[in-house]
């Protein structure tokens, strides 16, 4: 890495700290949020043809992590339409093609290497067929059933022993005893140096009246499964750089690097 590059990231993680002390720029985020949130902000988006429930900057910061831990699994719970799988995919794909090139291979799109192990409990037939018909389908496996029930649980950890290096993505039910089970049943997949990302923590800092249909709300959510979970996990930190820097994020406290 050249000197200018050190300086220059150098320079971006003063500002980065500089601008999580700022209490006004903190202040509008939070209010964007809010307003937002309500207008159900995170479900416009599609990544190569297919729905996304997510922000363009966790989208951002995904790609970033993809990139630096080079992972050859990722592991997401909640599906939906298939974007975030699709994302990851095409992230794993691009990771496979750079190798190829730096080892002066031919890429085989047929043999993908890198891979995505979804879970959801509920994946709708529609959504299924496009997620099947999607030109990345050959790196993504799926499989239906609650996330925390112990024969899906055995059936990914059985799948995960082919992989020397994993990311996990935890986003589907959000509610304290849910996501704190899912942490408990996979964080321990994630590789030394690579990320468990927790998704929607922000319930926690959202009027649990925003969320009348939902058994989640302040007090109830995967922020607080967090915190509950690094009490008794020091191999775990949250990696508050990340939030510093997108400001404008669902997982406020929910990116976790593994660091031992
Ligand atoms: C927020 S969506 C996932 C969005 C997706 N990750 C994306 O970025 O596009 C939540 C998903 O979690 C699934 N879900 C809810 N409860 C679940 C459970 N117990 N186990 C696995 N998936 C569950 C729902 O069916 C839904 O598809």
């Amino acid at each position: 890495m050249s000197e200018e590059y050190l300086n220059f990231k150098k320079e971006c993680a003063f500002e980065i700290d500089n601008q999580a002390c700022d209490a006004m720029l903190q202040s509008s985020t939070n209010n964007w949020l809010l307003n937002a949130n309500r207008k159900k902000y995170s479900y416009h988006f599609e990544w190569l043809g297919r729905p996304i429930i997510q922000y363009p900057q966790d989208m951002v910061a995904m790609q970033e992590l993809i990139w630096e831990v080079k992972p050859d699994l990722v592991i997401e719970t909640g599906i939906a339409h298939g974007g975030s799988l699709i994302m990851n995919a095409s992230l794993l794909a691009m990771l496979d093609y750079c190798e190829a090139i730096e080892n002066g291979e031919m890429m085989d799109p047929k043999k993908p290497k890198r891979r995505v192990l979804g879970i959801d409990v509920d994946i709708r037939e529609h959504n299924r067929k496009a997620i099947e018909a999607h030109p990345m389908a050959n790196r993504i496996d799926m499989i239906q059933g609650s996330s925390i029930a112990q024969d899906i649980i055995s059936q990914v950890h059985e799948y995960s022993k082919n992989y020397k290096k994993i990311l996990i993505s935890l986003d589907s039910n959000h509610t304290h005893e849910h996501v704190l089970a899912e942490l408990e049943a996979y964080a321990q997949l994630t590789s030394v140096g690579s990320y468990c990302v927790v998704f929607d923590t922000i319930i926690e800092d959202m009027p649990t009246e925003m969320f009348p249909d939902r058994p989640w709300g302040s007090g109830n959510n995967p922020k607080t499964a967090v915190w509950e979970y690094l009490k008794t996990h020091p191999e775990f930190e949250i990696d508050k750089s990340i939030q510093n820097k997108l400001l404008i994020t669902v997982a406020p406290d929910g990116y976790l690097k593994r660091v031992k």
